[in-house]
């Protein structure tokens, strides 16, 4: 049983509408958050109290030798003027699978559960009214020993923020095939949603975008030539009228968002296919004309078309902003879902 988790709330909120309506993506942060130790084997002090910064110290593990991981998910306005989280406990198993990758201890449903509802019921007037906006939550969880040793922490810090904000990308996006670095590999941590993952990514993104592009298009560790994922979002092809994504193969990362994609999709009745997808068999489709769209698929970004690869110097372009395509079909089927605007059948709305 969970201790009770104590509220210290802040003297003054910060909240504006301006902050709660405008912020950009992952800029601004809710008043409070939810902190949870482990200590001597177990879960410990519970508590909210006001965002702002923690001590901690140089020595933290997690800042040496990267037992850090995170989660995202988001909570919406619905349709009868309620908040739901979408999703939120699917995220729970996939930090426990992430947790046990890095020696981690698992974190327990109810700590999880509890922690996350009251933080998002103290801050629930920080989630934006627009169309497109949400309270994106962020779940980090790290260890936080003084030592120096290269082994497992004893002591590990759960905590979870808030962040009003729109939609990840405001525009298509070009990516470049990535042919020197690679995200993962076999037996690697692709499949984990740790941190140091994201922080490996980072030089070939920047890279890419020294020469326009918004990220690279990653492909497989060993030969190069299988697609794996697009920047920090799962990828799908819709080839003829098939939608064609990468299996998940331990490289790949299984995204909430991909799975619920994948769920609409076969309720669409949509030709579906798990497979390896090679980025020969993409560009043949596009020099034949039947790479109909490709797009990224996210939490932060929810779907976002893919206006051009870039390959060998030179740029493969892509339609994009069809209204009849899977891409939008998708985006617009979630978000009602996720707004409670259409009946929530799949039961992945969690109401605050
Ligand atoms: C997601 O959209 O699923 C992500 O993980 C992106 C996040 C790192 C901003």
């Amino acid at each position: 049983m969970l201790a009770t988790i104590s509220l210290t709330r802040t003297p003054q909120s910060r909240l504006t509408e301006d902050l709660r309506e405008n912020s950009p993506f992952g800029t601004n942060y809710s008043d409070h958050m939810f902190v949870a130790d482990y200590a001597d084997g177990k879960w410990q002090d519970p508590r909210i109290i006001p965002f702002g910064p923690m001590q901690l110290s140089p020595a933290t593990t997690a800042l040496h030798y990267g037992q850090s991981l995170f989660e995202g998910f988001k909570a919406h306005r619905t349709a009868d003027s309620r908040v739901a989280l979408f999703r939120p406990m699917a995220n729970h198993a996939r930090l426990n699978r992430t947790a046990a990758r890095l020696a981690m201890p698992e974190i327990p449903e109810e700590i999880f559960r509890e922690g996350l509802l009251e933080l998002v019921r103290v801050d629930k007037e920080w989630t934006p009214y627009r169309d497109g906006g949400s309270l994106y939550v962020r779940p980090v969880y790290f260890g936080t020993d003084d030592s120096l040793m290269v082994r497992p922490a004893t002591r590990y810090r759960f905590v979870i923020i808030t962040s009003p904000g729109g939609p990840y990308f405001a525009q298509p996006i070009r990516l470049l095939a990535e042919e020197t670095y690679v995200r993962a590999f076999p037996g690697g941590t692709g499949d984990a949603k740790t941190a140091g993952n994201y922080g490996g990514g980072l030089l070939a993104a920047k890279l890419a975008q020294a020469k326009g592009y918004h990220n690279v298009m990653w492909l497989d560790g060993k030969d190069r030539r299988f697609i794996e994922e697009s920047g920090v979002m799962n990828i799908m092809f819709n080839i003829n009228g098939t939608a064609i994504t990468p299996a998940l193969s331990g490289t790949i990362l299984p995204g909430v968002t991909r799975d619920s994609v994948l769920t609409l999709l076969r309720e669409m009745k949509v030709k579906l296919e798990e497979r390896p997808v090679s980025l020969d068999e993409v560009l043949a489709a596009h020099s034949n004309a039947t790479l109909h769209e490709a797009f990224g698929i996210g939490t932060a970004a929810i779907i976002a078309p893919i206006a051009a690869i870039g390959h060998h110097g030179k740029d493969h372009e892509i339609p994009t902003g069809s209204t009849t395509g899977l891409a939008h079909q998708l985006r617009t089927t979630l978000t009602n879902i996720q707004t409670g605007r259409v009946p929530d059948t799949h039961n992945w709305l969690l109401y605050i």
